[in-house]
């Protein structure tokens, strides 16, 4: 079993390699890594926090032409950005990156902050998020874990280990993080991982931090739990979009929002929803 904490100089070297390898011939051609412009990398962070890659795709380069820097984003009407914003969903996401660019401008003087700690002040940015921006707008030497990564590291050195912990993995993404270019390894890493997934049994499964999506058919309350804290995450999702996202019977989402509506808990304008 590889877990130990200490890997020799031969097995990082072998380890890059590996990850390299597959970058330079699967690397992906994605927008966002066509410039290190932090307002733009922080767009697309906040975009890839929640939705797949290749709807991002799109979605970024349509927000970025509307929206071209911080400051048009901060002047920018909120029901232009949820306009802009619809289809990626969790729409709670757009307000903070409005709220976001509105702080930017009043509180660092329009200048996206270039640190950790400042950047995890800022509304909608997380941990991993903070990092992300820190490497791939700064290319600082970061040390950080997202689901990607995470299936990369399990796959590689835990690969007959149960449930593994990120504390297990930070010490290895210590040792093996190229620190002269983390901008590249970190572009690497993610769609090496991203990569894994799609070939092998999803090793991200083994983590201990993993969310597993359940396709159960739930009871109807059940069903309403789920539709309401959709909603309340998102703030308003279109109808469709929110039957398509939850794991449960059709029929039974629309008759559940039916009867959301004539309770008056929900309003429903033109097939999106808002809750009341
Ligand atoms: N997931 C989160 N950040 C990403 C990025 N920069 N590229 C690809 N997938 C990601």
């Amino acid at each position: 079993m590889k877990s130990q904490k200490t890997l020799s100089q031969d097995e990082i070297t072998e380890f890059r390699k590996t990850v390299y390898h597959h970058w330079e011939y699967y690397g992906r051609d994605l927008p966002w890594r066509k410039t290190d412009n932090p307002y733009n990398i922080i767009v697309s962070e906040i975009m890839l926090q929640q939705t797949q890659v290749a709807r991002v795709i799109t979605k970024y380069e349509e927000f970025i032409t509307t929206f071209p820097d911080i400051e048009s984003l901060a002047r920018a009407p909120l029901q232009q950005v949820l306009t802009v914003w619809h289809g990626l969903g969790y729409n709670r996401r757009a307000l903070s990156l409005r709220k976001m660019a509105e702080e930017i401008v009043t509180l660092h003087d329009g200048r996206i902050p270039n640190n950790v700690t400042l950047l995890k002040t800022l509304p909608g940015i997380g941990n991993a998020t903070a990092h992300a921006v820190c490497a791939f707008a700064f290319n600082q030497p970061v040390i950080f874990i997202e689901t990607n990564i995470r299936t990369v590291f399990i796959h590689h050195f835990f690969s007959t280990k149960g449930a593994v912990n990120d504390s297990d993995m930070l010490p290895l993404i210590t040792q093996t993080l190229d620190s002269r270019n983390p901008r590249r390894w970190y572009n690497a890493l993610m769609d090496y991982g991203a990569s894994l997934k799609k070939g092998y049994p999803n090793p991200g499964r083994k983590s201990a931090h993993y969310k597993r999506q359940s396709p159960f058919k739930g009871s109807r309350r059940q069903v309403r739990g789920a539709v309401l804290s959709t909603l309340v995450e998102s703030i308003s999702i279109a109808k469709d979009e929110l039957a398509a996202a939850l794991p449960f019977d059709k029929e039974l989402i629309h008759s559940v929002l039916s009867q959301l509506e004539r309770e008056e808990l929900i309003v429903v304008k033109n097939g999106v929803l808002f809750i009341a």
